[in-house]
């Protein structure tokens, strides 16, 4: 035991505050494949309470932010937009010249920051509300390599999150032609390959099998999870007969291109999440560890949306907790450094007070 003399209590009293708050040594190590994961959306604001994305990210909780929405897949200029209700919009931010696409790259730092806490950040496409489709395989493919080089690992073209690179794209398709979504995914996985960095291809189908507009894909392309949404529907949470989870373990078995690929509970965050489908928080962590126990292909739960958990009494957290309980530890690893595989600036916008911001493509 050592006796400290006045002098090494003084130094104790400046070390103490100091090592109460340590930099985090290391972070909980993201795996697709585990049975214990939490993907919530963010983005679309349901609570009226959203905050920015870096609030989530020091959220331990969180292992998927999956960002909400890139709505228009072909807007002005050929350019997609997208919409981040009060965060970024094409009508509270700058756009990149000659088109509604809305310049969020004050999210970079913030998207990094997520990344380095051991969380991955997709970005969806589609929504309830959204002008999306494909005429076209070859259409589809080109626009796999615009959202490559705009949003993932690749560059030459806007980029709405800066120098940020995502981990990947999720399809909330519910509206438009469901053809060219299987060309779309393979091509965005041939980008993908030899990447320094794994990329991830998700989708949320609605829970009756199969999906109207994503199910042919599904069969046709691999994804890596499925996030169900299991409300508004009649197979939703709310009605135990008809819930259908079995069902979508079998097609991920049997039927679908990844036969690995991980099916999500999908879940409405609140009451004000969703038209129906709603239980509360101790039915959903049940239906999660039955789930876990049940189920080979269960990846963890999906939440719409972020700030609708936060403001119904932090409900990602218990669930989370109890998705926690039912699985192993999560080994931890040092954090990624930030800027790995980050594409070259590609476009610089510039503010004006008419017309809109130019665009200066630098190469
Ligand atoms: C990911 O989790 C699985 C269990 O689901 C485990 O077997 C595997 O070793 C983990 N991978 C890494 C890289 O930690």
């Amino acid at each position: 035991m050592t006796v400290l003399g006045p002098f090494g209590l003084l130094l104790l009293a400046f070390a103490v505050p100091a090592l109460s708050v340590p930099p985090p040594a290391t972070v909980p190590a993201y795996n697709i494949t585990r049975n214990d994961n939490l993907a919530v959306y963010w983005g679309q604001d349901g609570s009226g309470k959203q905050q920015d994305l870096s609030a989530y990210c020091q959220d331990s909780a969180i292992d998927n932010v999956i960002i909400a929405f890139l709505d228009v897949f072909r807007g002005q200029g050929g350019q997609p937009e997208i919409n981040l209700a009060n965060t970024c919009s094409a009508s509270g931010n700058a756009v990149f010249g000659g088109t509604s696409l809305a310049d969020c790259s004050f999210m970079a730092p913030q998207i990094e920051a997520c990344q380095k806490n051991g969380k991955i950040v997709t970005l969806s496409l589609g929504g309830a509300d959204s002008k999306v489709g494909f005429s076209s395989d070859s259409q589809a493919q080109s626009f796999a390599d615009q959202i490559w080089n705009s949003f993932l690992g690749g560059s030459g073209a806007p980029r709405p999150f800066g120098g940020a690179v995502l981990d990947g794209v999720d399809l909330d398709i519910e509206q438009g032609s469901p053809s060219g979504y299987a060309a779309f995914v393979k091509q965005i996985r041939a980008r993908a390959k030899g990447a320094k960095k794994q990329f991830f291809v998700t989708a949320a189908p609605q829970c009756p099998f199969p999906d109207a507009n994503i199910g042919d894909a599904l069969n046709a392309a691999p994804f890596d999870a499925v996030y169900v949404q299991f409300y508004n529907n009649f197979c939703g949470l709310d009605q135990p007969k008809e819930y259908n989870f079995a069902t979508w373990d079998h097609w991920a078995k049997t039927v679908s291109a990844n036969k690995d690929i991980k099916v999500y509970i999908g879940a409405p965050a609140s009451k004000d999440a969703a038209g129906m489908g709603y239980v509360d928080v101790g039915t959903l962590a049940n239906y999660a560890k039955h789930a876990q126990k049940t189920w080979s292909s269960f990846g963890g739960v999906m939440l719409w949306e972020a700030s609708l958990a936060v403001a119904n009494n932090n409900f990602h957290k218990t669930i989370k907790t109890s998705l926690s309980a039912g699985a192993p530890p999560r080994p931890s690893i040092a954090p990624t450094p930030a800027g790995t595989d980050t594409a070259e600036p590609a476009w610089v916008t510039i503010p004006t007070r008419v017309g809109g911001p130019i665009i200066i493509p630098l190469h």
